[in-house]
């Protein structure tokens, strides 16, 4: 039996993913086989591509999946043959057909909730909700800074961090991103990065902000460390423009005692309770319209290299699904 995936020989640019035939994989105790029906994209898949994270070769790149598991290895109880469900995180392997996957990385989907738009926000989406609910708690009356605030993981905080009585600053690359981000609740948005810090103190009126979401990297470090208040608090948890590279301690300090953290995914799911809590909470924010998921790409599975151009390239807005 043969399963369709793209894999991936060599680090490099998009040319280096391959539609090939693999073996369906048999699940081990513990694990599931979930037929895909859809498969979400998100820039993670960009850095296991290029080496910028490191994998054993050949792999199968992707970290999100939604669909129906088809059989289920020796000891599992949370699912069963026939269940829908959808998972995000590690390890890679979602660009298949089908995959066998640790059964407790799975959480069932409520009905209401489909495919594409589960392939679409499991990571993205499990990404805000620890963002701004655990790594910085965000309060009524805050005002906060997300930068690329029209993409994937942009447009779904805007709209959570709205809900939550925050005031947002969105920060994109141009005037129709702006737009789009101010659809999804960005009270304020700024375009470029020239101006980061004067614009933000003229939005706060000299306050400057508490917490600043960092996606970029390398390019954005230092204005946003800059758009803090005193004790405010620095997330960097993106490189879409490379790596931060080594941080002089003594920023933190010229800058008002200033905290920094490098948060991923992995850390804040890696116990099943808390995979339950943060991915129960964002089916709640869905299932009540606080938070719309915007699919507004896809691809088939096949030509996922369109699909990294496509990102890469910040040609994509909101969230992109690949079809199998
Ligand atoms: N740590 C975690 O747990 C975690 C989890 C999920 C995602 N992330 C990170 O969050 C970020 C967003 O992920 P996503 O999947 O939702 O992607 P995305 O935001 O939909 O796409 C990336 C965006 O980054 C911006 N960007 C700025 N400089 C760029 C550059 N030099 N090259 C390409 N893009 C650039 C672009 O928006 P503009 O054109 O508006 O600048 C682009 O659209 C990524 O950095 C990802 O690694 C981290």
């Amino acid at each position: 039996m043969t399963t369709k995936a793209i894999r991936i020989h060599t680090n490099g640019g998009p040319e280096v993913m391959h539609w090939e035939d693999v073996p369906t994989p048999e699940p081990a105790p513990g694990e599931a086989l979930v037929h895909h029906a859809a498969v979400g994209l998100n820039y993670i898949d960009v850095y296991f591509r290029t080496g910028l994270y490191k994998t054993t070769l050949p792999a199968v790149p992707g970290m999100e999946g939604a669909g129906t598991v088809v059989a289920v290895g020796d000891g599992v109880t949370l699912v069963k043959p026939g269940d829908r469900v959808a998972y995000a995180g590690g390890p890679i392997g979602a660009y298949a057909t089908e995959r066998a996957i640790a059964a407790d990385r799975l959480v069932k989907l409520p009905d209401a909730i489909d495919f594409n738009t589960a392939a679409a926000m499991m990571l993205q989406g499990m990404t805000a909700q620890y963002l701004l609910r655990r790594t910085h708690a965000v309060k009524a009356g805050e005002t906060i800074v997300v930068h690329a605030a029209a993409g994937g993981v942009g447009l779904i905080m805007c709209q959570w961090a709205k809900f939550l009585g925050a005031t947002v600053i969105g920060v994109v690359s141009t005037p129709q991103k702006a737009e789009l981000a101010r659809q999804n609740g960005a009270h304020h948005t700024i375009v470029g990065r020239a101006d980061l810090p004067a614009e933000v103190k003229r939005i706060t009126g000299g306050a400057m902000v508490p917490v600043v979401y960092d996606s970029v990297g390398k390019d954005t470090f230092i204005a946003s460390l800059d758009c803090l208040a005193p004790l405010g608090l620095m997330v960097s948890f993106g490189n879409a423009s490379g790596p931060v590279p080594p941080v002089d301690m003594g920023l933190l300090n010229a800058r008002g005692s200033l905290y920094l953290t490098r948060p991923s995914l992995g850390t804040y799911t890696a116990r099943r309770a808390d995979l339950e809590r943060v991915a129960n909470d964002l089916f709640d924010v869905v299932q009540k319209g606080a938070v719309k998921i915007s699919v507004n790409q896809t691809f088939p599975l096949r030509e996922a290299a369109a699909a990294h151009i496509a990102l890469e390239s910040r040609k994509t807005t909101g969230s992109t699904v690949l079809l199998p």
